[in-house]
């Protein structure tokens, strides 16, 4: 909503300070700023080197243990958003650590969790009674109050992307946390076993109620790989976005978590996508490839396990020097619910 400058006079600004001691604010001087004619965000567009983060982590590793942290994290604070722990307005990114023979004790809380593997096989994730060793690429998630912990039994260190809905909790004053007590939850059921009943086009006969979450929690790489080598041979592109395929709960058709939208996109070597703007601000992980986005003036250089951020409705556009896989995650679930979600192809 357009609406000019309101003149100041000694009489207003009298006004304004009597009223002040009230609590009160008059709209008219503060309405420009709280409806804006189009998104305007104080969120950065930046990209993060994997290879200096790892660096920073390796260092922190000697610092204090997972156990002493609870988790190693480095956060990703978006230049704009900085003393916030926000990559962008409504999402969290941090980079975990865990060292060979390391556990990241069980806890839970109402902030819903994705981890994106980065570097290193054979650590595990516990969730909600179960085991899920993780591989680079893989897709776990944790639901809301579902208990986890981590821990890496393998010999190299393991690294991951953690993204949470931190500040949409935060927003709503509705954060539960506590910790198990204990470093490890007990497990209850086999390696594979929500896999084998939610995640195989099949579901159990008689399910009836399940929570707003995935009953897969992990999306292992070597499958979404495969789906999206198997539809380049159609060569059915999308000017925008390549080939690409959001993460969905196989219940409900839904997102793989209520708050936070995952998708993986594949972009040949050569391509140049066409301008694409929307209104959830998109956290990107190349996990193959190399190539360049340019927002605005601003150009990101990436390559492998680099993570970048593109915030809310600037245009877009990818450069792709080597085939790219790219993952992303963003708050596009909520703005669908809620009638926000907006896009513009420009002209796609
Ligand atoms: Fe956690």
């Amino acid at each position: 909503m357009s609406h000019p400058a309101v003149q100041q006079t000694p009489e207003r600004e009298a006004f304004y300070a009597k009223i002040d001691g009230d609590n009160l604010t008059a709209l008219w001087t503060v309405m420009g700023a709280l409806i804006t004619p189009e998104p305007r965000s104080a969120c950065q567009p930046f990209a993060w080197r994997f290879d200096a983060i790892r660096a920073h982590m390796m260092e922190a590793g000697g610092l204090i243990t997972a156990k002493e942290a609870e988790r190693r994290v480095l956060i990703l604070e978006n230049p704009g958003l900085r003393g916030q722990s926000k990559i962008t307005t409504s999402l969290y990114a941090g980079v975990q650590l865990v060292i060979p023979g390391e556990v990241a004790p069980a806890h839970r809380h109402s902030q819903s969790a994705l981890r994106f593997v980065l570097e290193g096989r054979g650590a595990h994730t516990a969730v909600d009674g179960e085991k899920t060793m993780m591989e680079p690429g893989d897709f776990v998630i944790t639901p809301a109050m579902t208990w986890h912990d981590h821990g890496n039994s393998s010999s190299e260190p393991m690294f991951w992307l953690d993204g949470l809905d931190i500040p949409v909790v935060q927003f709503l004053d509705a954060s539960f946390a506590e910790g198990l007590g204990e470093d490890e939850q007990p497990i209850t059921r086999p390696a594979g076993d929500s896999h084998a009943r939610f995640g195989r086009n099949l579901l159990p006969v008689d399910l009836k109620h399940t929570r707003k979450s995935s009953p897969v929690f992990n999306y292992p790489y070597a499958e979404t790989r495969e789906a999206l080598e198997a539809m380049k041979q159609r060569g059915d592109w999308d000017p925008c976005h390549g080939l690409k395929l959001r993460y969905s709960n196989p219940v409900t058709g839904d997102y793989a978590i209520p708050t936070i939208g995952t998708f993986i996109q594949l972009l040949p070597k050569g391509f140049s996508t066409a301008r694409y703007r929307a209104t959830d601000a998109t956290v990107f992980v190349p996990v193959e490839g190399r190539g360049r986005t340019r927002v605005g003036d601003t150009v990101l250089e990436w390559g492998p396990k680099d993570i970048f951020v593109v915030p809310s409705w600037r245009f877009v556009t990818h450069e792709i020097d080597d085939e790219a896989v790219l993952f992303s995650y963003s708050d596009r679930p909520i703005q669908e619910k809620l009638d926000l979600y907006r896009e513009d192809r420009g002209n796609a």
